[in-house]
């Protein structure tokens, strides 16, 4: 096949923008513009994360927020476990298409965390759930039930937002169920963290894939290889990653290998926010301790959906050997051989332990396994390392029907749902804001600007265009006077 990073101008491209390189900035916090933690279900505002970061609860404490609290139902656990996370002792319901609009100041990849753990309550039975989940007119989740035993379930998607808002859907799969919600978190991304190209394997040749960016992605697997779990506490971007064992499917004489010094991040290569020193100070290699280089890979296998396109984000980092130059290794994926005699010390400008990552597209096929391995190749040393992994990203792609769980759209979803006198309800609604409003302001002039947070963002929204929609008494509009940025309402 043809060996694409052999190819001399990409390497000469490769090295000169490493051979700019300035030692980024290091040990600066990312601090997203759009920084979203929402406690679903509560007035509170709770602490997570070693207190590093608050959720605000989603109902403020005025009765205007029953209002557009009146058809969704907040619940609390009324006995949670002992050390469970305060976002998960409660919930929002919605017994009908309900939806969180989030006000998007800076543009681009957002990552959209939602998180569901069962609750224990006596006026909703679990087993009564079954919804849908849309954010921006993807379908993330269908038929879900939110239920994972006793362990909270996060789910994560990385999605491009180009206009002023975020919109997360909650559909019930009928009028039966309910769908529900414990917390949610809206974050910018850093701009670097999804490139816009990746490696295309089809069969055995490499192409080009573009429009990454584009598509909504959903975080399947994140792994630090060879080390412990990293938790959001000891991540740049609050993430998670996993240990590998789980998903080891050849390992014989491969071993881990961690280092205490530095990370060295460069222009170029991998930055802190796109993976934290964490992850990069362990890995698992294949190593000759002989003269004989071993003929055998490292592989990992993934659970997989045929039918999707998984992003595979492979991160790099030479923490093993002892010196430059000698580390050659091949990297394939789903068996097919992607990058031929991966030399790191060429490509991370001759420093070691410097953090690279690349990017495969690759089709989920029929096996339902996604395989990613490393190993020696024809240019391997003796007495070196002949194979190195830090960490792995596995990420689903949304199919042609913008969908990331099943041949169904949003359209038809919302298409599907048996409604109600939908004309006389959005009347019946619109009156209702307007009243609302119009007391609200009444109010807020009796009681002055001081006495309540929840208005002070009122002028300055309004001077910002926010609520530029003609439609005067739209559910959006009437309800941005109930909370800061996040407006909580019925999709029809
Ligand atoms: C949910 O499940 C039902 C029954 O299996 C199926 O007919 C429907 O298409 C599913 N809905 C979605 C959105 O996947
Ligand atoms: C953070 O990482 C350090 C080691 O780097 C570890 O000792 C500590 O337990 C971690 N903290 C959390 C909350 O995961
Ligand atoms: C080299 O070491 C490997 C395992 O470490 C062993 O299996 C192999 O027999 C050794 N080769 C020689 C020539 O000693
Ligand atoms: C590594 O795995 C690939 C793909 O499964 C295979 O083609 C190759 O022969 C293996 N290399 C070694 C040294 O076992
Ligand atoms: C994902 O959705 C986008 C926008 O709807 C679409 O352009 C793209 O083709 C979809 N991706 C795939 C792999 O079908």
């Amino acid at each position: 096949m043809e060996n694409l990073y052999g190819n001399p101008s990409f390497s000469l491209l490769l090295f000169l923008s490493l051979h700019l390189l300035v030692v980024s900035s290091l040990y600066q916090r990312f601090s997203p513009v759009d920084n979203y933690l929402i406690n679903c279900g509560s007035s509170d505002e709770v602490s997570v994360d070693g207190n590093n970061r608050k959720f605000m609860g989603d109902s403020v404490k005025s009765d205007s927020v029953l209002m557009c609290g009146t058809r969704t139902i907040s619940i609390r656990d009324s006995n949670p476990d002992l050390g469970l996370s305060p976002i998960y002792h409660t919930a929002r319901v919605f017994t009908k298409p309900s939806k969180y609009e989030f006000e998007i100041r800076d543009k681009g990849t957002h990552a959209v965390r939602i998180h569901f753990h069962q609750l224990n309550s006596a006026k909703y039975d679990v087993s009564d759930a079954l919804f849908h989940v849309s954010v921006n007119g993807f379908l993330v989740l269908s038929n879900f039930t939110g239920y994972d035993n006793e362990n909270a379930r996060i789910k994560e998607y990385l999605i491009w937002v180009d206009a002023e808002k975020l919109v997360i859907g909650f559909i019930p799969s009928k009028r039966s169920k309910f769908a529900f919600v414990n917390a949610i978190e809206v974050i910018s991304a850093p701009k670097d963290l999804i490139a816009d190209t990746a490696q295309f394997v089809n069969g055995d040749s490499v192409e080009n894939f573009d429009g990454l960016t584009k598509q909504a992605l959903e975080v399947v697997y994140r792994v630090n290889v060879g080390g412990p779990k990293v938790t959001p506490f000891n991540d740049s971007l609050w993430r998670t990653w996993v240990p590998d064992e789980e998903f080891l499917k050849f390992s014989e004489g491969s071993s881990r290998v961690y280092t205490s010094g530095r990370i060295r991040y460069q222009m170029g290569g991998a930055s802190r926010e796109v993976c934290p020193d964490n992850v990069y100070n362990s890995a698992r290699v294949i190593s000759s301790s002989n003269a004989t280089v071993p003929n055998h890979n490292i592989t990992w296998g993934f659970d997989v959906v045929e039918g999707y396109k998984y992003l595979v984000r492979m991160h790099f980092c030479d923490i093993a050997s002892i010196a430059i130059g000698l580390i050659y290794f091949n990297v394939h994926v789903d068996g097919h051989l992607v990058y031929k005699d991966m030399d790191l010390s060429y490509i991370t400008n001759e420093v070691l332990s410097s953090p690279f990552y690349a990017d495969f597209v690759v089709d989920g096929d029929s096996s339902g396994v996604l395989t990613v391995s490393v190993g020696p190749s024809s240019k391997s040393f003796p007495y070196a390392v002949d194979g190195i992994l830090n960490g792995v990203e596995i990420m689903k792609l949304n199919n042609s029907m913008g969908s990331l769980d099943g041949e169904v759209s949003v359209e038809q979803v919302l298409k599907n749902w048996p409604r109600g006198n939908i004309g006389v309800s959005v009347a019946l609604f619109a009156s209702v804001c307007l009243l609302l409003t119009a007391s609200l302001l009444m109010h807020r002039r009796r009681v002055g600007v001081k006495d309540s947070v929840a208005w002070s963002p009122l002028p300055m929204d309004i001077s910002k265009g926010n609520l530029k929609s003609n439609n005067q008494f739209s559910c959006g509009k009437c309800c941005i006077f109930l909370f800061k940025y996040i407006v909580l309402c019925w999709l029809y």
